[in-house]
């Protein structure tokens, strides 16, 4: 599997403090099966991370990775704030590129509020030819009250990532049905942890791809678009789901 959202780095937001905790995080995932990780500190007024700490820290993660034998690969990334985009170069935003492609963005959906520079913002990125990838709407109020608001964005070019913890319901109720719903519809491409901590809960993505129960449809969440987007490769085609295959009989 990839994760494509993950605060891996050490010691440059609210993720890990150390860097043995960076590696411990690396490990659990590795035992679920992950293989590649994008870093993706914040980019956002409290943690105002620069790429050049983001690269620095990546390859003395990959370093450290590669002295413990994990077989991690851990590739650049950044979770940027919508408020950030107007202050970052277009130099700065490739090299914020998810999992080291400069052709995709991972954007923070805030958990309260409906962003409303997010429509103008996707539009001109699809119009630099950059993808925005909307990070865990499951977990904001409005999207939960109604998940169809995120619909006009995913036409226009954005993927939608879900939370792993989301999905099997350890951040709630409403969060959990929210993902579903996003899954069902259409309207999510990729599963990822945001993991913050080597927590056992919050490393893996296991979990959530037990929850979405359709093993064709979790590695195209998992591995086939997080594949496409690090290698800058069209999105496959998402697979029919058991419930639409049921519908149509
Ligand atoms: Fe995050």
């Amino acid at each position: 599997m990839i994760d494509l959202h993950s605060h891996i780095l050490p010691g440059v937001d609210d993720g890990p403090a150390t860097i043995e905790e960076s590696l411990e995080i690396a490990r659990r995932a590795a035992a679920e099966g992950v293989r590649v990780i994008a870093a993706t500190p914040h980019v956002r007024d409290d943690y105002p991370t620069e790429a050049g700490t983001m690269e620095r820290l990546v390859a003395e993660l990959r370093a450290a990775l590669q002295l413990e034998q994990i077989p991690v690969e851990v590739r650049p990334g950044g979770e940027i704030a919508i408020d950030w985009l107007e202050r970052l170069s277009a130099d700065d935003l490739s090299r914020f590129g998810l999992g080291g492609s400069p052709r995709h963005v991972l954007l923070e959906f805030p958990y309260a509020g409906w962003p409303l520079s997010l429509h103008e913002w996707v539009f001109q990125l699809v119009t630099r030819e950059i993808t925005p990838v909307i990070a865990h709407p499951e977990r904001n109020a409005e999207v939960q009250r109604n998940p169809e608001e995120l619909r006009p964005l995913v036409d226009a070019g954005a993927l939608v990532q879900i939370t792993a913890a989301s999905l099997d319901g350890r951040i709630g109720r409403s969060s959990q049905s929210a993902a579903f719903e996003l899954i069902g519809n259409g309207l999510a491409h990729l599963l990822a942890s945001d993991a913050h901590t080597p927590d056992v809960r919050e490393a893996g993505l296991l979990g959530a791809v037990e929850a979405v129960a359709d093993p064709v449809l979790a590695r195209w969440l998992t591995l086939e678009v997080p594949m496409a987007i690090i290698t800058d490769a069209p999105i496959p085609r998402r697979p029919e789901t058991r419930k639409r295959r049921r519908l149509r009989r």
